[in-house]
C-alpha cells in the first residue's frame, strides 16, 4: 500500500461504518425467473461482490435488503456476517433504505449505500468516497461518474455554483437533462443521523410511482444540508447490471481482472482471453494454463502445475507439479502432487488421487481413492473403488459397481497388478501384491500374493482356416 492508501485505511478504521446493500428488486429487464442479484458473474452471485466491498471497508454492520427470492439470497450469503432486511414489496430504492434503516436504530456514524447490482465497484473507490465525505463534512456524498452513454442512469443536475441540485431519473428526464453525461452510480455515503428523516420525506411523484432514493438530494438541499459528490471518470467499475447484455460485459471485465491478478501473482496464460476462471479459484506460482480451459467454484491449483487446453475443473484441489493434459473434466476431486491426468479423462465427484498417480486416455473415475504411484493409463472405469499404492490397472479394466439396485465397493491392495480387460464384480477384494490375469472376470476375493485367472482355456485347431476354405468351395 502507498502512504496515501495507508492514510485512508487508518481514517476508515477509526470511523463507524454501516453498509446497506440494496438487493430486493427482481430486475425486470433481465427477463429471468431468477432474481437479478443471484445471476452469477465469474461464478459468484452479483450481490456478493458489494458484500465483499462492505467487508473490505470494515463495516461494523452489513445489511442486505432483500425481497425477491429472499431465501435463495440468504442461502447465497453462506456464513457471512450480514443482516437481512426483508422488503416485502419493492416500492423503490428509498423504501429499500427505510427497510434497511430498521436495523440501524441506535447506530451513529456513516451509512454507505451500495447497489446489489453493481458488482465491479472496488473498496478503493468507496474509501475515496468516504474520504471526500469526511473532508467536505457533508451530510450526503454521492458517487458519480461521467460516461459516454448515460442512457438508463439517473443524471446529476448541478446548479450554477457547481453543487449538486438534484438527480433526475432517465425516465423522468427531459431532452436537455438527457444530454448530461454525469450520472448517479447509486452509491452514497450518508450521515446516519439524517438518513431516516430524509428518506421519510421522499414522495413517489414520478413516472414509476416509486420512492426514489435519488430524491434525497433535493430533500437535503431544501433542508440546507451539505450535499457533496465524488466524481470519477467513466470507469467500468460503476456499471449497473440491468440486462443480460450488461451482465455479459461485467463478466468479461471481471474475468480480465481475475486473470490479471493471477498473472501478477506468477501464473502464465498462453492466451488470457481464452481462459475462464471463477472469482474464488486460487492458483499457485509458475502454473501454466493453455487456452480453452474453464476453472470453476472453489478450485485450488498448486505450484508449477500445467493445465493444457480445453479442460474443465470444478471445485477441485490440484496439487503441485500436476499435469492435466488436453480435454479432461475434473469435478469435486483431489489430485495429488506430481500426478498426471488425461488426455480425455473424466474425474467425477469423489475421485481422490494420491501423489504421482497416472490417469490416462479415456479413463473415468468416480468416488474412488487411488494411492501414491498407482496407474490406470487407458480405457478404464473405476467407480466406488479403494485402490492402494503402486497398483497397475490394465487397459479396459472395469469395476462392476452396480447391479441395477445397489452400488458396491471394489478394494484393491498395495502393489496389485490388474491385467488388461478385467472385470471386477463388486463387492470384491484383491489382496496386497496379488496378480489378476488379463481377461479375467473376478467375482471372488483374491488373497494377497495370489494369481487370479478366470477365462476359458485356449484351444488351437491346426489348419482350420485352410479346411474352411475347401469346405466352402465344395458347397458351391
Ligand atoms: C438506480 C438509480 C439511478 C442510478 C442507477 C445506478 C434510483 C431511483 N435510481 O437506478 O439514479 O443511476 O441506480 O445503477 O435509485 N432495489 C431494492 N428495492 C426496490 C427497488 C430497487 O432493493 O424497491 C434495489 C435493486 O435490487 C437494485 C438497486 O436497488 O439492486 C437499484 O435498483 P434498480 O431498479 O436497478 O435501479 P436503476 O433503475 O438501475
Ligand atoms: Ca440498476
Amino acid at each position: 500500500a502507498t502512504p496515501e492508501t495507508d492514510g485512508l485505511q487508518s481514517l476508515i478504521m477509526s470511523r463507524n461504518i454501516a453498509t446497506i446493500i440494496l438487493a430486493a428488486g427482481l430486475g425486470k429487464r433481465m427477463k429471468s425467473g431468477l432474481a437479478k442479484v443471484l445471476h452469477p458473474v465469474a461464478g459468484r452471485p452479483i450481490f456478493l461482490y458489494p458484500v465483499s466491498v462492505a467487508e473490505e471497508i470494515s463495516s461494523a454492520k452489513i445489511i442486505a435488503v432483500v425481497g425477491h427470492q429472499a431465501d435463495s439470497v440468504r442461502d447465497a450469503l453462506g456464513g457471512r456476517n450480514v443482516e437481512i432486511a426483508l422488503q416485502a414489496e419493492q416500492k423503490g430504492t428509498a423504501d429499500a433504505v427505510r427497510t434497511g434503516m430498521d436495523s440501524l436504530k441506535d447506530y451513529k456514524g456513516t451509512v454507505v449505500i451500495l447497489c446489489g447490482d453493481v458488482p465491479l465497484i472496488t473498496s478503493e473507490t468507496i474509501k475515496h468516497l468516504l474520504a471526500v465525505h469526511d473532508e467536505e463534512k457533508a451530510s450526503v456524498t454521492v458517487l458519480t461518474t461521467e460516461v459516454e452513454d448515460p442512457s438508463g442512469y439517473g443524471r446529476i443536475v448541478r446548479s450554477t455554483d457547481g453543487l449538486i441540485a438534484s438527480i433526475v431519473e432517465d425516465r423522468d428526464a427531459d431532452d436537455s437533462i438527457k444530454q448530461i453525461r454525469e450520472v448517479n452510480t447509486g452509491i452514497y455515503a450518508f450521515d446516519s443521523s439524517l438518513l431516516s428523516p430524509v428518506v421519510y420525506e421522499i414522495r413517489s411523484e414520478n413516472s414509476q410511482k416509486e420512492f426514489y432514493l435519488t430524491d434525497s438530494i433535493e430533500v437535503c438541499r431544501k433542508k440546507g444540508l451539505r450535499v457533496s459528490a465524488y466524481k470519477t471518470n467513466g470507469t467500468d467499475e460503476m456499471m449497473g447490471i440491468n440486462s443480460r447484455v450488461e451482465l455479459a460485459r461485467a463478466e468479461g471485465i471481471m474475468r480480465r481482472r481475475i486473470n490479471n491478478r493471477h498473472m501478477l501473482n506468477g501464473v502464465t496464460f498462453v492466451n488470457p482471453e481464452a481462459v475462464y476462471i471463477d472469482m474464488d479459484v486460487s492458483i499457485g506460482q509458475d502454473v501454466t494454463i493453455y487456452p480453452g480451459t474453464v476453472i470453476q467454484g472453489n478450485t485450488a491449483i498448486g505450484q508449477g502445475s500445467i493445465i493444457y487446453s480445453n479442460n474443465k475443473i470444478v471445485n477441485s484441489r490440484i496439487g503441485a507439479g500436476v499435469i492435466i493434459k488436453d480435454s479432461c473434466v475434473v469435478e469435486d476431486s483431489v489430485i495429488g502432487d506430481g500426478s498426471q491426468v488425461g488426455p480425455f479423462a473424466h474425474l467425477r465427484p469423489g475421485s481422490i488421487l494420491g501423489k504421482n498417480v497416472r490417469i490416462g486416455n479415456y479413463v473415468e473415475t468416480k468416488k474412488s481413492v487411488m494411492g501414491d504411484g498407482s496407474k490406470a493409463n487407458h480405457l478404464t472405469y473405476l467407480g466406488d473403488a479403494e485402490i492402494g499404492s503402486g497398483v497397475n490397472i490394465g487397459a479396459g479394466t472395469i469395476t462392476c459397481n452396480y447391479d441395477g439396485q445397489g452400488k458396491y465397493k471394489t478394494i484393491i491392495g498395495d502393489g496389485v497388478f490388474i491385467g488388461s480387460d478385467v472385470q471386477l464384480v463388486a463387492p470384491v477384494k484383491v489382496g496386497d501384491g496379488a496378480f489378476v490375469a488379463a481377461g479375467s472376470t473376478v467375482t471372488k476375493d483374491v488373497p494377497p500374493g495370489a494369481l487370479a485367472i478366470s477365462r476359458v482355456e485356449q484351444e488351437n485347431r491346426e489348419g482350420w482356416v485352410e479346411e474352411r476354405k475347401k469346405n466352402k468351395k465344395k458347397k458351391q
